[in-house]
């Protein structure tokens, strides 16, 4: 359609994509052959046959909220399950290479101008993976991207179902790539896991001079409790984004603070509709975007959502609010300003 073609068209600026959630089936099935082992998925129930069953595999991840409260459930996947059980496929610098290369090759092709994906390092670290090949591959990528038009700069999260302390080692082990590494983020399974858990090391970060970001996802329990820390007390002053913080939108004094704060939050709607109704998300975003909080659309982990990359969270986004080209234009607008790109970067970007 029309929609389509226009959100194709505006160059485009993506702040929530996490890497490891791009790892498409054929990639994972091609690291699969490299490494000689099996394709497994999730829990690993299902014997993973062919490129296509794969496919399928993907296709069938349900979010934690549709998981029956009685009765085996080894057969259902759900999203964590299916995220990282795809962290064992990566194991060298030319695997981290080419999941870097693979999202900045598509986002090249969405006219994707800047990104800033979330990396987990904990995850890969734990299993003995060395940081400098993370590192190193992902360096590599980003210098090819750049022939394809595509700038960008990373965000390391820590796995908040991790300890505090286990974070303040991996942030220590990565302070020597700060020249690549933009922001610091806090992601994973966000249950009892309040952001201000993880106050020491964000507060050491800010005094080191990095951006500072936290998800807050739509629908979780204590989730106006965790917002709050972000936007006021965690690192003394809050945060600088949210990631998500939907919820926002149900507490006026919330919306007020954001708003004076000039709080920015990433938006990813494909991933609420897989767990809310399309009736909620669409009047919360609305008041977030009628109050004058900074808004941008993004996608999360496209693969494991249904493969909704940045263009059909746009294209969602567009029909939920009834925004017109004219709003699509300044929410794609406001990611350039949310971004925590260089001034002359920025300026490339539209
Ligand atoms: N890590 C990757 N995707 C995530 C998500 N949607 N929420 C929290 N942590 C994540
Ligand atoms: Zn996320």
């Amino acid at each position: 359609s029309s929609d389509a073609a226009f959100i194709q068209k505006v160059p485009k600026v993506e702040l929530h994509v996490h890497i490891e959630g791009t790892l498409t089936p054929e990639l994972r099935w091609k690291l699969a052959q490299r490494h000689g082992i099996q394709p497994r998925f999730g829990t690993g129930s299902l014997k993973i046959e062919s490129l296509e069953m794969l496919r399928m595999a993907y296709d069938n991840v349900i979010s934690s909220a549709q998981l029956p409260s009685s009765g085996p459930t080894d057969h259902l996947v759900t999203f964590f399950q299916a995220y990282y059980s795809g962290f064992d496929f990566l194991r060298t610098k030319e695997d981290f290479f080419d999941l870097a290369m693979d999202y900045f090759r598509r986002a090249a092709a969405m006219n994707v101008r800047y990104c800033e994906p979330f990396f987990d390092p904990q995850g890969h670290t734990g299993r003995g993976i060395a940081l400098s090949d993370i590192m190193e591959g992902f360096r590599d990528a980003q210098e090819e991207a750049m022939k394809l038009g595509v700038q960008s700069s990373w965000i390391m999260c820590f796995l908040r179902d991790q300890s505090p302390e286990a974070a303040m080692d991996q942030y220590k082990a990565a302070k020597m790539y700060k020249d690549m590494i933009v922001g610091i983020g806090l992601d994973s399974n966000e249950h009892n896991r309040p952001p201000s858990l993880f106050d020491e090391v964000f507060t050491l970060s800010r005094q080191d001079g990095f951006r500072l970001t936290a998800h807050c996802d739509v629908g979780v329990k204590d989730t106006h409790q965790h917002i709050h820390q972000v936007v006021d007390t965690v690192a003394k002053t809050g945060l600088d984004r949210i990631d998500h913080g939907l919820n926002a939108a149900d507490d006026e004094a919330l919306v007020s603070r954001i708003r004076n704060r000039g709080l920015a939050l990433t938006i990813c709607p494909w991933a609420y509709l897989r767990r809310e109704t399309y009736t909620s998300i669409a009047e919360r975003l609305r008041t977030l975007v009628a109050a004058g909080i900074k808004v941008c659309i993004a996608s999360d982990s496209p693969v494991y959502m249904d493969h909704a990359w940045i263009t059909y969270n746009l294209l969602l986004t567009k029909k939920m609010g009834g925004f017109t080209d004219a709003e699509m234009c300044q929410l794609v607008k406001n990611s350039v300003e949310m971004s925590w790109a260089e001034p002359n970067v920025k300026e490339s970007i539209m």
